[in-house]
């Protein structure tokens, strides 16, 4: 397959500081591949050296064969960008909003006006068309920030964080039509804090922190990374988790990673047995247990096993072993 985009041991440095450490990744054509990483993790500074924004410090980055520090033009015409603060221009109208990218993008104006029509339907705003979008709500925004970005029609589009701080149904709604545009032959490159977005939209992502790629793989290769068999999490009081963690190691040999109260450890394939022998031990031990169960690996776990416990403040809940929504800030 060919690869849509190439970036290879692209650094930034803003003065002493390192943004974006040696990374490197391919999208290829035809898939949805995610920038997975809490805030400050260097997403956003991929995407605007990407887009030329930026000059990258050191490194590489091609898109469609093209250096996009030789062939600036041709390299932005091929990519349509959602980007994280301007979703739209607040002042202008949908049409406006449209009208103003469909001539950023050189459409020409004898069809513009059918492109318009076609944005405003698949965004659901043919009502709100003469409307500014500063006075829609933030689902309706993102919708029109969409349909805007993808108003040349390109093969190629780039979305900076396209859900955070969107409702539960806005981001479901915007996930079905992302995985629609991919359908259609969209190829997708976006950028996500939420653990559950990169696992239900992509085929594959890199998990980025401090600037530095520390994953990367198809989203059920990357859980693989923290083994083949289940998780058990044990939270107990806060005087107890250090003797949880050494009970762990000393009689099962386990290693278990702390985050706040919740103890994690991945189990062998068939834990079953041990599951048991862990709670009777326990309750052997007198220990009081808050809430003990065992999930399948997620990306959550691989986040606290590559980057160590508690370097995160998850804010997350676990709902009968499934992540919900979970943010890392
Ligand atoms: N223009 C800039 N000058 C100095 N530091 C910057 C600049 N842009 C971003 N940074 C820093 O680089 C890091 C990565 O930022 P960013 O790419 O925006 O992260 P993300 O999009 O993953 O939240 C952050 O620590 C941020 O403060
Ligand atoms: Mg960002």
């Amino acid at each position: 397959m060919a690869n849509a985009i190439e970036i290879r041991n692209l650094i930034k440095k803003f003065g002493d500081f390192t943004a974006v450490n040696d990374v490197s990744f391919d999208v290829k054509d035809g898939e949805i591949f995610g920038l997975l990483g809490p805030n400050g993790a260097g997403k956003t500074t991929i995407i605007n050296m990407l887009l030329t924004l930026l000059t990258p410090t050191a490194g590489r980055i091609t898109v469609g064969d093209m250096d996009v520090s030789k062939k600036r033009e041709a390299a932005k015409q091929m990519m349509g960008l959602m980007t994280q603060e301007t979703v739209v221009e607040a002042d202008l109208t949908a049409r406006q909003n449209l009208d103003l990218f469909a001539h950023l993008y050189h459409i020409p104006a004898d069809q513009i006006p059918k492109r318009i029509k076609k944005a405003l339907d698949e965004a659901e705003l043919q009502k709100f068309a003469d409307v500014k979008a500063g006075t829609f709500s933030g689902g309706m925004q993102r919708r029109l920030g969409l349909v805007r970005a993808m108003i040349q029609e390109p093969k190629l589009l780039l979305l900076d964080e396209p859900t955070t701080g969107l409702d539960v149904q806005n981001r479901t709604t915007m996930w079905a039509r992302l995985k629609d545009l991919n359908k259609e032959g969209t190829t997708i490159l976006l950028t996500t804090q939420y653990l559950e977005e990169a696992d239900e939209l992509c085929d594959r992502l890199a998990i980025i922190d401090h600037g530095k790629m520390i994953a990367l793989g198809t989203p059920s290769e990357i859980k693989r990374i923290v083994g083949a068999g289940r998780m058990l999490e044990v939270i107990v009081k806060p005087e107890d988790v250090n003797r949880v963690v050494s009970l762990l190691k000393a009689r099962f040999e386990l290693t278990a990673s702390v985050k706040g109260d919740r103890i994690t450890a991945a189990l062998d394939r068939d834990g079953e047995s041990e599951f048991t022998k862990i709670s009777a031990m326990l309750d052997h031990e007198k220990i009081t247990v808050l809430s003990i169960g065992a999930h399948l690996p997620t990306l959550e776990d691989v986040f606290i096993k590559l980057t160590g416990a508690g370097m995160r403040d998850a804010s997350g809940e676990m709902q009968g072993g499934r992540m919900t929504n979970i943010r890392w800030r």
